[in-house]
């Protein structure tokens, strides 16, 4: 694979020279990018020996005015190690003032960042809103560690080992592409049933889950129809988005795209009730109390385990409690292959946190916990594990 290795201006940028160490053992060819700041900490010879190439730092040199497209296009990965607060900023708003910034913009491959940083830094509602940013642009986020750090504080935001690094660049090569040829309909978000024309319910999905999936999916080479409630995270890469508003809206969607659709995933948080006749008004507010009569709205998950064609169907289950029996619960009762059942009682993992923690129940009767990992991390393992469910379905029905 070729490498392009993105340095920034942080004491941790001598580890990077270890990095480009074991990206030349490992990997076709590294070319070294460096910020001015990076300069200041390591020399740019210091890379040019451990790569055989010459380190790009200046945009504005003469010779080398067209040279980032033509670098971008050449390449195959961007890891950028160790990523500052600034050139998180830059990446996500879109700045591009250097050689490193503008790269990034015309990059177009799998992109890995290994931010360090002083803690308080790295803890900052902004660098924290910079990284959420980045990662639902699909981008690889390599955790910084915690531990002692160079400003004499201790806390994360230790750049993360090189082994590590190096580890999260090759997974990009080995990007399966065994979704080739398929169509993936997901669905996903919160769906919002209206009260009158200026209320309605909703419920705590932020949509990352199913962004993450519509995202794994994409990368591993399907065609991706992705059925939106109402979020704030931006499209993944080349998957169609079908935005809805109710629960209504978006079982129709679903069964418009459903013929295409090889696996189905109800990745989205479905409100249960709505109120099926909307007052046209905003209904004025009294000192009476006031009470609400609600409809079951259409269960999507089940209707497409009753009609249940050719496609895998995967569903999930939100879980304050006993998540493995609930989810096997509704795995039969809405005839479904897989249901992927998750906690959603607390805030590190199910709604709106960039982790989750989840049990996979299968209709051959297994049952497989995945560790806490990212939102994007789960979506890969369910790919894996439902590709495998088929193949099994598909020997068991002698197919
Ligand atoms: O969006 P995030 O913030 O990332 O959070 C992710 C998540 C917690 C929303 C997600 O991982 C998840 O659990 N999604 C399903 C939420 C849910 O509605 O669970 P449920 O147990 O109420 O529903 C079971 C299944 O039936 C789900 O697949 C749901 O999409 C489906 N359903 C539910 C009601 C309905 N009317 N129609 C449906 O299709």
């Amino acid at each position: 694979m070729k490498i392009l290795l993105g340095v920034g201006g942080g004491i941790a940028a001598y580890k990077a020279a270890e990095l480009a160490r074991l990206l030349m053992q490992r990997e076709d060819r590294v070319r070294v990018v460096m910020t001015r700041a990076a300069e200041k900490f390591v020399q740019p010879l210091t890379f040019a020996a451990l790569t055989g190439h010459k380190v790009l730092t200046d945009l504005f040199a003469i010779e080398d005015a067209i040279e980032h497209i033509a670098v971008a296009q050449e390449n195959e990965v961007l890891v950028v190690a160790p990523a500052t607060a600034d050139l998180l900023a830059k990446f996500a708003h879109g700045l591009a003032d250097d050689f490193l910034s503008t790269l990034y913009l015309a990059f177009t491959g799998p992109v890995v960042i290994a931010p360090a940083m002083n803690v308080n830094m790295w803890r900052h509602p902004a660098t924290q809103a910079n990284l959420a940013v980045l990662r639902a642009r699909g981008q690889t986020i390599v955790e910084p560690e915690s531990g002692y750090l160079a400003c004499g504080m201790t806390g994360p935001g230790r750049l993360a080992e090189p082994e590590t690094i190096a580890r999260a660049v090759a997974e990009q090569g080995r990007l399966k592409q065994d979704l080739e040829g398929e169509t993936v309909l997901i669905t996903a978000g919160p769906t919002q049933e209206p009260l009158d024309p200026v209320r309605y319910i909703s419920n705590r999905s932020s949509g990352k889950m199913g962004y993450a999936l519509a995202e794994a999916a994409a990368a591993r080479g399907a065609r991706v129809v992705l059925v939106s409630g109402p979020v704030h995270l931006a499209p993944p890469r080349g998957v169609e988005v079908a935005w809805v508003r109710t629960a209504v809206e978006m079982r129709e969607k679903v069964m418009e795209h459903l013929p295409a659709a090889s696996i189905v995933i109800k990745a989205a948080a479905v409100a249960d009730f709505h109120l099926s006749k909307v007052p046209p008004q905003k209904v004025k507010k009294t000192a009476a109390r006031v009470s609400l009569e609600l409809d079951p709205t259409p269960d999507i998950l089940a209707e497409l385990g009753r009609r249940k064609g050719d496609y895998l169907l995967i569903g999930f289950a939100a879980e304050t409690e006993n998540v493995q029996q609930e989810a096997r619960r509704k795995l039969e009762t809405k005839n479904c292959d897989m249901v992927v059942g998750n906690y959603v009682g607390g805030s590190e993992t199910g709604f709106e946190s960039d982790l989750n923690e989840v049990v996979l129940v299968l209709s051959t009767g297994e049952t497989i916990p995945l560790e806490r990992a990212t939102k994007r991390e789960i979506a890969g393992r369910i790919f894996d594990e439902a590709l495998l469910l088929r193949l099994k379905l598909h020997a068991a029905h002698g197919r």
